[in-house]
């Protein structure tokens, strides 16, 4: 096991390079396995989740063919597979995504249930009930799904669930509905461009999908779908953490590869809170604010703010010049980051469905373990910008989701080091000691008076250099 070691307190400064969508890649790789013929890939990351999800379609019965550090090849050379087992499923709940395609193609169809995770409940209610409208016949025998349908028929099916639509069960419910006799209407559809990107792909294949984007998406059956090469969209996540390292270190960066018609809300908020940004045919370039306002920001389905920018945006308001509350609507549980960003310095706390974070001049570093993927960038940015050495533990979360990592961040001015997670190279400045001289920097001095009755400036020393 791996941990991060920064030494926080360098702008970020440059040009960063988006990988392809995680959230994207995922389902369209498991869509492959419906595709009759070679699917080649383009722009899919080199990321742990990735990793997971081709050793279980190999299982599955597809030849997975690496044609470049981005780009794969698949092709179905065994369509009798279709058994997803608990040790793949429960490492990656994203696997769930093989259900649709296995159903819709193979008509069976035997994967384990997904498990919740550190973010909350992690119910596929919503895709059972989808597939069974689509005519399947499905049960749970331990811990199993066990599917089957010899024809699908077309349907009219609500996926609106009480936190708003399911990003996943969009994807299976749809992928299955291409192989549907006749029209599917999904209602209270997933809106996200990682959706958008899916039905792109199917639609590339042969499938024959209408709506994309809005919250009824139409589907007219088909009998296959075909061979085809496709291009993933650039991972929006990705890019909203790169936006706020930049604005939580004091610099100025440009992001390449990015689509900013899906980052809408991102920039929004960003620039609410007194980041300059401006889009290019480029991509975006973004400069830090001297000083970071308060905010109070809510999570939604898109094309609201993001559920995955959460934790991200908790580091960085925690530096702002007043009092600010972020509510996750999506996952009202999603805080494991609070009591870590709290060893930094953050002065947070939780109130009925979010946090409250009361902004301070700095954090200090320390060390401090990720509970899940972005948790662990939210502890990263903040130790981007703190004072002195952080160590972060079980990186293995970030590895997940974000693509070399500590190699974009280092070309950037981070002064950041992957080392072996072992008491030899944890840094002295973090060593325990009585006499330890590491001022527990209790959090504050926060704003007395409320931040319009401040000066424009903050007192000397409290100034962050300009970007
Ligand atoms: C996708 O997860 C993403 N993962 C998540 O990103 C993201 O946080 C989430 O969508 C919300 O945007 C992938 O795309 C691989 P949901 P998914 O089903 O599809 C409830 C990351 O960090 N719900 O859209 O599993 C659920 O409890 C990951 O990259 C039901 O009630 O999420 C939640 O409150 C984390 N019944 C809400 O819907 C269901 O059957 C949204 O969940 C399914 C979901």
């Amino acid at each position: 096991m791996d941990m991060l070691v920064v030494r926080g307190g360098q702008p970020l400064r440059g040009s960063v390079e988006i990988s392809g969508s995680k959230n994207a890649a995922l389902p369209v790789m498991a869509a492959a396995l419906a595709i009759d013929g070679p699917t080649t890939l383009h722009r899919i990351p080199q990321l742990a989740d990735v990793q997971i999800l081709t050793e279980l379609l190999t299982r599955l019965g597809l030849s997975i063919q690496s044609l470049s550090a981005c780009s794969l090849r698949m092709e179905v050379t065994d369509s009798a597979a279709c058994i997803a087992g608990d040790d793949l499923v429960r490492k990656m709940r994203a696997s769930i995504c093989v259900l649709g395609p296995l159903l819709g193609r193979r008509g069976r169809a035997c994967v384990s249930l997904p498990g919740g995770c550190q973010i909350g409940q992690r119910p596929i209610d919503l895709h059972l009930r989808g597939l069974t409208a689509l005519g399947a016949d499905i049960t749970l025998e331990r811990g199993y799904i066990i599917a089957r349908a010899d024809r699908l028929r077309g349907a009219t099916i609500s996926l609106a669930g009480a936190a708003g639509s399911t990003v996943t069960g969009t994807c299976n419910v749809m992928t299955a509905a291409c192989f549907a006799k006749g029209r599917t209407t999904l209602t209270g559809a997933a809106c996200e461009p990682e959706v958008i990107d899916l039905g792109n792909f199917l639609n590339q294949a042969g499938a024959r999908i209408s709506g994309l984007g809005t919250s009824v998406i139409e589907i007219d059956g088909v009998e296959r779908l075909t061979s085809t090469e496709y291009t993933i969209i650039p991972d929006r996540i990705e890019a909203a953490t790169y936006l706020i390292a930049a604005a939580i270190t004091g610099g100025r960066l440009q992001l390449h590869h990015t689509c900013p018609e899906y980052l809408t809300s991102i920039t929004d908020s960003l620039r609410r809170l007194g980041a300059a940004i401006h889009e290019s045919a480029h991509g975006l370039t973004i400069s830090a604010p001297a000083v970071i306002e308060p905010l109070e920001i809510a999570t939604s389905p898109y094309p609201g703010l993001p559920t995955d920018v959460q934790a991200q945006f908790t580091a960085l308001l925690s530096l702002a010049r007043g009092t600010s509350r972020i509510v996750d609507r999506v996952f009202p549980d999603r805080f494991l980051h609070l009591p870590e960003l709290c060893r930094m310095g953050c002065d947070v706390r939780r109130i009925a469905d979010g946090c409250e974070i009361r902004g301070v001049p700095r954090l200090s570093g320390a060390s401090v373990v990720a509970t899940d993927l972005r948790a662990g960038a939210a502890l990263l940015l903040a130790a981007l910008a703190a004072d002195g050495e952080s160590v972060i533990r079980r990186i293995d979360h970030l590895d997940r989701g974000y693509e070399n990592l500590e190699q974009k961040l280092a070309r950037l001015g981070a002064d950041i080091q992957r080392v072996p997670d072992d008491a030899a190279h944890l840094p002295a400045s973090l060593q325990p000691r009585l006499d330890s001289g590491l001022s527990t920097t209790l959090p504050g001095p926060h704003w007395t008076t409320t931040p319009q009755a401040v000066s424009q400036k903050w007192p000397a020393g409290f100034e962050r250099e300009s970007a």
